[in-house]
């Protein structure tokens, strides 16, 4: 599996390939010490719907403050676009952002033909839909793996223009670092000298506000993380007692990362019969779920030269700290 894979199929899909490859995933994570399970296993039809609510809890700042440095830097950004302009959007949820973009090139009577890559074809009609109503605006959907609709979409894209490839909502920062190193490298390889990356990421912030974001008054991240057992229970018929798991973050300032965890209650074992196995926990015992990687502004700049990517340009935004990055491809 590549790099630009390992994130690919956040959201959910059903069939037999997938379910098996859950199976494995989740007899590998819980036989492992420490305990853990697949981020993207968060991902099925509840968990996005829950994912959307987290992005509008007041205590969780990335979706606005991305947001509102898309409107802010609009023109900027769009400046550095072809034209006609071409985008290629990895994974961008309901396309609510990327409608943003599409605003600002309407409002310039400009064309584009955008992009979306996604492995969900739930995901992909949504954001079609949101994009629809700029008529000088085509999508093209990819419903496909990163590495794979990448591909696929460079391959179309006319060889005298370049395109602006997109790769927000600090996606990236759920990928420990040596795997972001070679995502990042992987999108390098894939574009084509002249096109960019933009690249969205919520930056180091007070440990207080970081761990409200991930472990919110209203319990909704505390749900998010839970369902990843409502849906093993569903997938692979397991017998978890929701009641005895409990949310759990911590801030790990070594590592400039919030890790979220599901922690056992009390001594107990858990039947996974579709994944052939039955799990012991003791009380107190963690699965890690998730690692959110926040970043200086610098050390996003560091990291894409890492992968051969020059810098363009970064606009921060001071309220959410949350910095997005254009960077050339190499
Ligand atoms: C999708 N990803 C960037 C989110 C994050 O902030 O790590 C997922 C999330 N997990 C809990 N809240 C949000």
């Amino acid at each position: 599996m590549t790099a630009l894979e390992a994130v690919s199929d956040r959201p959910a899909t059903t069939g037999a390939s997938h379910d098996e490859a859950l199976a494995r995933d989740v007899v590998e994570g819980l036989t492992s010490r420490p305990k853990r399970l697949a981020a993207k296993y968060h991902y099925d039809a509840l968990g996005s719907q829950l994912f959307e609510a987290i992005c509008e809890l007041p205590w969780y700042p990335i979706t606005r403050g991305e947001s509102a440095l898309l409107r802010r830097e609009s023109a900027a950004i769009l400046g550095r676009l072809d034209d006609p302009a071409t985008l290629v959007e990895l994974g961008g949820g309901n396309g609510e952002k990327l409608a943003i973009l599409a605003a600002g090139l309407a409002e310039q009577g400009r064309a584009a033909t955008v992009h979306l890559i996604d492995i969900s074809e739930t995901a992909l009609a949504r954001a079609s839909r949101t994009v629809a109503g700029y008529p000088s605006v085509a999508v093209r959907g990819h419903c496909a793996p990163y590495a794979d609709g990448l591909r696929a979409a460079v391959g179309e894209l006319p060889p005298d223009r370049a395109a602006m490839v997109l790769f927000l909502g600090s996606n990236i920062g759920n990928l420990a670092p040596d795997e972001a190193d070679r995502f990042l490298a992987a999108i390098g390889a894939a574009l084509r000298p002249g096109d960019s990356l933009l690249l969205g990421t919520d930056l180091v912030k007070p440990e207080e506000d970081l761990l409200l974001a991930y472990d919110d008054p209203l319990g909704v991240t505390a749900a998010f993380n839970r369902n990843l057992l409502v849906r093993l229970n569903r997938e692979l018929d397991a017998d978890f007692d929701i009641e005895q798991f409990t949310h759990r973050v911590v801030w790990n300032a070594r590592e400039s990362c919030v890790e979220s965890y599901l922690v056992s209650r009390a001594e107990q074992t858990v039947c996974i019969p579709a994944a052939g196995c039955c799990v012991r926990f003791a009380a107190g015992e963690t699965i890690w779920t998730e690692s959110s990687y926040k970043y200086r502004a610098d050390a996003v700049v560091d990291m894409a030269a890492r992968a051969g990517f020059a810098y363009g340009a970064q606009w921060i935004e001071p309220d959410a700290a949350f910095a997005l990055t254009l960077l050339d491809a190499p």
